[in-house]
């Protein structure tokens, strides 16, 4: 995700910006800025790339640009609306430069705001949802130079997530702030001040900080912190002291980066519906996706590797379901070798996170050559994958470090489920009763994750018994066998342990003999119509020794008196069950890593993004 800087005090602010900023970069970025106020001569400048820190470090030498003022606001982005580019970099400025301002998040109704300004004479430079923004901003300010009432009025027709730090031309010395749903903090030093969207970046400089609340306004003046509401009044905050060493603030209080994801997970998803729930519905025009186009879909290949691969298992027990449509998914690293004959309607669904993925690129490669149309869901706005395309469907879950993947396979979840949707819906296949039922339920699945998080502590417990494990099974029926998949990857991949997702049928077909007196058996159950099915294969599992660990939906009675550890799962549309039952199997990969004091966001022998076959 991108980071947010801001600067007052005595010393010259343009050091103190790239100093913080280098402290952001772990959050990975495509282009970086940052915006000095001269209050001497009364002059913002600005100076931004895209690209690395080091570029804009190296570009501010080179031009002897004499960046000077005590004053200053900076920025890494992350894409979302805009390719990654000089022009899209933040900070972004009003015509007159009378507003400069650097944002994380998302503005929503961009395009209708773009529209109202147009109509009012104002024009557009960038791609970007901020613009408009800062141009709603300066609309109010020119009122009558007041930023605090031009912020509290622009935040009323803003929607979306955002951060928003601010200079005004005609308030020099002062910084002002605004945040809903993304993180702000302010930092308080001797005759300075700070804002941060990530506390890790002004630890140097000071440990005294406040926390600010949703919707509200903060303004700087050197060593002078204020405060207001939505509504302009003045508001009084706490100061706290931060005790956390600056590696631990890097990963927000977590102990590693994977859990800092885990907790993602619910903004990942948010984030993700939010940018195609227009009203009641969805709307995948933005990905080329017309309900014509849906329409004509025969069926699907689904393709991707590794937890993006599981994606498309649960995609595909989605898919035919919802949609009644043929779907095959394919491991990509196979796919591109395959002699099949293609079907001519068909739509390639590609999954990547990373979108840099060599198989993945090339399987995607292979699909267009033989004429199908592709979609790519990926995570990185301007990888390889998303520029090659046909269309995108980006996951919004923010910049992934941790190796095994969390939040962005979440994500990739909710993109499988909206396109499920849709094309049930165009095809006739979902009314609208139940069309709208799941967009409601859809959007719950973000309280529910967290609801699960809460719990944490008796997946924690568990974790300790299975130190020593040498083998672990997982075992579900249709979406809980895709499931069951990541789970035993999350598993093995950083725990080391030998773990093999099973589909539960199958136990008997030859994996039963590997049962041994105290193995791990992993259950998932949450699809009503298979629980008696799976109990079963649990109970003879159990009666052969193994110690049974299920994840079921709250209400069922299965397995209650049977299985040695129970975890209930909040209940929701069983098409999107995946969601929720991931989230306690993550945890249990992650604690009993942890419990080996193994390296938990970089596993031996992995990459995060892996470009060679
Ligand atoms: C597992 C994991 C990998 C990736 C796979 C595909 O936790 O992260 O299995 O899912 O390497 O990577 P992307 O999604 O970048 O194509």
């Amino acid at each position: 995700m991108c980071g947010i800087l801001g600067y007052s005090g005595e010393r010259q602010a343009a050091e103190i910006l790239l100093d913080g900023l280098a402290k952001l970069e772990y959050r990975g970025y495509d282009s970086a800025g940052i915006a000095i106020f001269d209050s001497e001569h009364n002059k913002i400048t600005v100076e931004k790339n895209k690209g690395r820190l080091q570029t804009l470090r190296e570009k501010i030498k080179n031009n002897n640009a004499q960046l000077s003022g005590t004053c200053g606001i900076g920025h890494t982005r992350w894409a979302t609306h805009g390719e990654p580019s000089d022009t899209n970099a933040h900070p972004l400025w009003s015509d007159d430069l009378l507003v400069v301002a650097v944002h994380n998040g998302i503005v929503e109704n961009y395009k209708e705001l773009k529209q109202e300004l147009s109509e009012k004479g104002y024009t557009f430079y960038s791609q970007t949802d901020t613009e408009a923004a800062v141009k709603l901003i300066d609309y109010f300010y020119r009122e009558n130079n007041d930023p605090l009432s031009a912020i509290t009025s622009a935040i009323k027709k803003i929607e979306g997530s955002y951060c928003f730090v601010l200079l005004f031309k005609n308030n020099p010395g002062e910084v002002w702030g605004v945040r809903k749903d993304n993180p702000l903090i302010a930092g308080q030093g001797k005759g300075e001040s700070f804002l941060a969207s990530d506390v890790s970046a002004i630890l140097q400089d000071t440990r005294s900080v406040y926390y600010l609340d949703n919707m509200e306004i903060v303004k700087l003046n050197k060593g002078d912190v204020r405060f207001y509401d939505s509504e302009g009044h003045a508001v009084y905050k706490k100061l706290s002291r931060v005790t956390w060493d600056s590696q631990a603030a890097e990963k927000g209080g977590f102990e590693h980066f994977m859990m800092k994801e885990i907790h993602e997970q619910a903004r990942a998803v948010k984030d993700t519906l939010r940018s195609v729930l227009k009203g009641e519905k969805f709307d995948l025009s933005e990905s080329g996706l017309s309900d014509e186009n849906l329409k004509a879909v025969s069926n699907i290949y689904i393709i991707a590797c590794g937890s993006a691969y599981h994606a498309g298992v649960v995609a595909q027990y989605v898919l035919e379901d919802l949609a009644k449509i043929p779907v095959r998914v394919e491991l990509a690293s196979e796919f591109r070798y395959r002699k099949m004959p293609f079907e001519k309607n068909s739509l390639a669904v590609i999954i990547s996170q990373s979108g840099e993925t060599a198989d993945t690129l090339a399987a995607m490669r292979l699909a267009k050559n033989n004429g199908i149309k592709t979609l790519a869901i990926v995570n990185v706005v301007g990888s390889t994958i998303a520029r090659e395309a046909d269309n995108v469907f980006y996951t919004l879950a923010g910049p992934e470090i941790a190796v095994a993947t969390t939040k962005a396979y979440s994500g990739q979840l909710i993109a499988c489920y909206i396109l499920a949707m849709e094309l049930a819906r165009a095809r006739g296949e979902l009314d609208n009763v139940k069309y709208c039922e799941m967009v409601r339920e859809i959007q719950k699945l973000p309280e529910k994750i967290d609801e699960i998080l809460d719990e944490k502590e008796r997946i924690k417990e568990i974790a300790g018994s299975f130190i020593d494990a040498d083998g672990a099974f997982y075992l579900g029926r249709n979406i809980d066998y895709a499931v069951a998949m990541e789970g035993s990857l999350k598993m093995k991949e950083i725990s080391y342990v030998h773990s093999e997702a099973i589909a539960a049928g199958e136990m008997k077909h030859g994996p039963i003999s590997l049962i041994e007196r105290g193995m791990l058996i992993v259950g998932i159950l949450t699809q009503k119509n298979l629980y008696a099915k799976t109990a079963s294969n649990l109970i003879e599992a159990k009666s052969r020794g193994g110690f049974i660990l299920s994840v079921i939906t709250r209400g069922s009675e299965f397995l209650h008196d049977e299985a040695d550890f129970i975890f209930y799962i909040p209940e929701t549309d069983e098409h999107f069950s995946a969601s929720l039952a991931v989230i306690p199997l993550q945890l249990l990969g992650y604690y009993v890593a942890v419990a080996r004091k193994l390296d938990v966001d970089k596993p031996r022998n992995l990459a995060k993004s892996v470009t060679v076959e």
